[in-house]
């Protein structure tokens, strides 16, 4: 295939190893992941969850780098060129154009709640904790969830924190960003780990976590499973694609694969265990829902020792994870404008961040002034953005990419590229052919009512 020149590359894999991490760890991790585990019934969700991981995320993941490295484009023009490669029809292009669109889309209200998070950095560090209660804490978050003048400005903190790493580039920019942020982020959460042990009920929150109960499996919580495998891995919208075309020839795909979906579903269950020893030492509820981390958690740092401290290194740490994956979300549609117009990464930085800046003010007046405006299926703007991506738009195009991979195509070329021995090939193959595609196509239709 030819080559397009004068593309930065990543310095070497573990630039790339954290770059990809520090996309993957993120809100859905520390925000997300606990409080799905509460609702949705503690252990059984987390199994079913370690199950979609293992079975569609890591062969998923491996496939969406092979596809950006092979392609060393950004998504859309990439799908183009493997398209014309493998003699198939150019509409593969919209794989990447879906991406590119949720992208944008999921970065509208993932800085909204980064910016929550922003707020909470400086709640907890101003010793606002100290002594409160469940009744406080949650007419403080209510009380702030209903000031769009504050959520507006944190957001827009967010947005430009994205797009000042984002402006600087691949080299200067995303990589040096994640060589600072990952590691100081691993720092605070072994920190924290210690502390929640030696404070928190740990025995109480790893029983939650990891007793199976089957009982517990509804299909309902397998659908919001498999999303969430896709959300928190970044599979399904050419985020991982554009870091794959970013890395260099000889690096092992399945290799580095293996690392980031480790690291992503260790901090995944290290937060939840840290997070659910906090919520049952001080006997809260685990199935709090979006608000777990912003309402349970001050009532736990409140009254522990060293909890003004803890509680403000705990909102860093969501803050540098969420600061990391915002980078990706928006650099698909980065590097599509920069390698198809004579606009400067700078000014492409700029033009996006006015339309998340835009959709993300829309998500703020969703928790408030705009609370019963509905869009699509009866839901309000911010679960709409939030449903529409993680359980649609992520996993379809999750889909299309295996099939690609699968089924379009040529064998030679992908082998190429993963380089991998005979034996992993044939099972990665089997994967990405059968298992991934009926596994997603089986929620969708479960997500449509057609199987009850
Ligand atoms: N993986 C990120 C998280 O868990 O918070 C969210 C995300 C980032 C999703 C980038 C998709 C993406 F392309």
């Amino acid at each position: 295939m030819t080559q397009v020149t004068h593309r930065s590359h990543w310095t070497n894999r573990w630039t790339f190893i954290l770059a990809t991490a520090g996309s993957a760890i993120g809100l859905g991790n520390i925000w997300k992941f606990p409080y799905m585990t509460g609702v949705n019934g503690g252990s059984a969700f987390v199994l079913v969850f370690l199950a979609c991981i293992a079975l569609v995320g890591i062969p998923l993941m491996m496939c969406e780098i092979m596809l950006g490295r092979r392609a060393q484009r950004n998504p859309v023009d990439g799908m183009l060129a493997l398209a014309a490669e493998a003699n198939a029809a150019g509409i593969w292009k919209w794989v990447g154009i879906m991406g590119l669109i949720a992208g944008l889309l999921i970065l509208g209200f993932y800085s909204v709640i980064a910016g929550w998070i922003l707020d909470y950095v400086v709640r907890a560090a101003s010793g606002m904790f100290k002594g409160m209660d469940g009744k406080l804490a949650q007419e403080h978050f209510a009380a702030f969830l209903a000031t769009p003048l504050e959520l507006i400005l944190w957001h827009t903190l967010f947005i430009a924190m994205t797009m000042g790493v984002v402006a600087r580039g691949v080299n200067a920019g995303l990589e040096q960003a994640n060589k600072i942020l990952m590691p100081a982020l691993f720092a605070i959460l072994l920190v924290l780990l210690g502390y929640s042990m030696a404070v928190g009920n740990f025995a109480d929150s790893a029983r939650f976590m990891f007793t199976p109960d089957f009982s517990k499996v509804t299909p309902g919580a397998v659908l919001s499973a498999l999303g969430h495998a896709f959300f928190s891995l970044s599979l399904g919208m050419g985020a991982v694609m554009v870091y794959g075309s970013y890395l260099q020839p000889h690096i092992s795909i399945a290799r580095t694969t293996m690392y980031v979906a480790i690291a992503d579903t260790a901090v995944g269950l290290l937060v939840g265990l840290a997070i659910f020893s906090l919520v049952f030492a001080n006997g809260l509820e685990p199935a709090a829902g979006p608000g777990l981390i912003f309402q349970t958690l001050p009532i736990a740092f409140g009254s522990m020792p060293a909890g003004s401290l803890m509680g403000t290194l705990f909102f860093v740490l969501v803050a540098f994870a969420a600061w990391t994956s915002a980078i990706s979300l928006v650099e698909p549609a980065i590097a599509w404008i920069t390698e198809n117009t004579p606009i400067t990464r700078k000014r492409a930085a700029l033009m996006i961040a006015m339309v998340d800046w835009l959709l993300g003010i829309a998500v703020v007046l969703s928790f408030n002034e705009w609370k019963d405006v509905k869009l699509l299926f009866g839901l309000n703007i911010f679960d709409t953005l939030d449903k529409l991506t993680t359980n649609i738009m992520l996993p379809l195009g999750g889909l299309l990419m295996a099939i690609f991979a699968g089924w379009v195509m040529q064998t030679r070329h992908v082998r190429e590229e993963l380089g991998i021995a005979v034996r992993a090939y044939a099972l990665w193959r089997f994967t990405i052919r059968f298992i991934s595609p009926l596994a997603i196509v089986a929620i969708f239709l479960y997500l449509f009512g057609l199987i009850k």
